[in-house]
């Protein structure tokens, strides 16, 4: 049985794996390891690149998952799928230096910490591969932040580079909202006992291949993880991001409205329409990317199918909100007002039917 299990979660890394194994060959002799790749069915075939690998080394698992998206639920499950005592959880990209794994393992073995972070903001420590400076005052602002919030004090809590005894990650999974990169700052506030927590310099080095998956969306993911930790339980996180998609979708509409009803001139039930159809078509578009981002559909086949899929749905509210709406304003009340109505009674709709039949499976 390996003692170190490196947990490698990986979106499009297929030519960096390869050479990641090298590193680690080199860094690991003496100690016993396996590497699991937790790929995201990745379009550029990461997983047959690491199957590949593992055909002639028994040292490499893969897990693929189909359908599913998200660093931090992807580490989760590579930490639940091996029997070794301790687990390593770091990028695949290059941009964390497999050398420092074996001082890591024996900090933790040892008793010196339960669990080693590679920190970039400690003596020694460098954050150079942080591409830009918006990205850096992103990354310390988001510091800031968790350290208030969370009272985690680690000069690094972002860090996607730590090792820990295994059995400490399998006790809090099931509490784990698994949103998002932050999941060493998921794990920590979740375990209930004091966990001693020990920081190593990280250099961190700039990406080796590709291009980073740490977009808008993972920004805002952060707040959704924050929201989910907070008030998840108040009113259930998924439904809280439909409903600020559709408060988004509803100024789309009322923008289309204005222009094609009172700028244009048209007949209000054509407006209406009109507005309704470009607000459906955003609202895909805007739930896809942050909504359903775990379950997102990609490639142009899928989102085409998605789109029609949710005009589909949602089309029967459509119908009644056009007709609900044109009814009212015809009635006389104001036209705004008779609007926002019509998008109300859609909302029920859209989002019961679409997360059953766009999203679901
Ligand atoms: N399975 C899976 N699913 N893997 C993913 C996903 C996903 O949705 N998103 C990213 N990854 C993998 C990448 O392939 C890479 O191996 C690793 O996770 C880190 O992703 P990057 O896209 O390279 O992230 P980064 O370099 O921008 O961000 C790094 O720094 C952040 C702090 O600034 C990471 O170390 C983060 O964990 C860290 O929070
Ligand atoms: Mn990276």
């Amino acid at each position: 049985m390996p003692d170190l299990a490196i947990i490698l979660p990986t979106l499009d890394e297929r030519e960096n794996i390869g050479p990641l194994v090298d590193r680690l060959h080199g860094a690991l002799g003496g100690i016993t390891w396996e590497a699991i790749f937790v790929d995201d069915n990745s379009p550029d075939g990461t997983a047959d690149a690491a199957r590949a690998l593992a055909s002639s080394d028994p040292r490499i698992r893969v897990i693929q998952r189909i359908g599913r998206r998200g660093l931090a639920s992807a580490v989760i499950e590579g930490a639940c799928a091996t029997a070794a005592p301790y687990i390593a959880v770091m990028d695949a990209d290059h941009q964390h230096d497999p050398a420092l794994l074996p001082g890591m393992l024996e900090l933790v073995r040892t008793g010196g910490a339960d669990v080693a972070v590679a920190s970039r903001f400690v003596d020694g420590g460098d954050p150079g591969g942080l591409a830009d400076a918006r990205r850096r005052e992103g990354s310390a602002m988001a510091n800031r932040l968790a350290r208030r919030l969370t009272g985690v004090e680690l000069s690094d809590p972002m860090s996607g580079y730590f090792l820990l005894e295994t059995r400490h990650m399998r006790d809090v999974a099931p509490r784990l909202s698994g949103i998002g990169f932050k999941v060493l700052l998921d794990f920590l506030t979740a375990s209930d006992r004091s966990l001693t927590v020990r920081e190593v310099p990280l250099q961190f080095a700039p990406r080796r291949a590709g291009a980073s998956k740490l977009d808008r969306a993972v920004a805002f993911e952060f707040l959704v993880g924050l929201y989910d930790r907070h008030l998840g339980r108040l009113i259930p996180t998924r439904f809280a991001l439909f409903g600020t998609v559709g408060a988004v979708g509803v100024a789309v509409h009322m923008a289309i409205l204005a222009l094609v009803f009172l700028v244009m001139g048209s007949g209000f039930a054509l407006g209406q329409a009109v507005a309704t159809f470009g607000a459906m078509s955003f609202n895909f578009w805007l739930n896809n990317w942050l909504t359903y981002r775990d379950q997102r559909l990609v490639g142009p086949r899928a989102m085409l199918t998605g789109w029609l899929g949710f005009c589909l749905t949602c089309s029967v509210g459509a119908v009644a909100n056009v007709a609900v709406a044109s009814l009212l304003q015809a009635n006389g009340i104001f036209w705004a007002l008779a609007a926002v109505a019509g998008i109300l009674i859609g909302a029920v709709w859209n989002y019961a039917l679409s997360s059953r039949f766009v999203w679901g499976r």
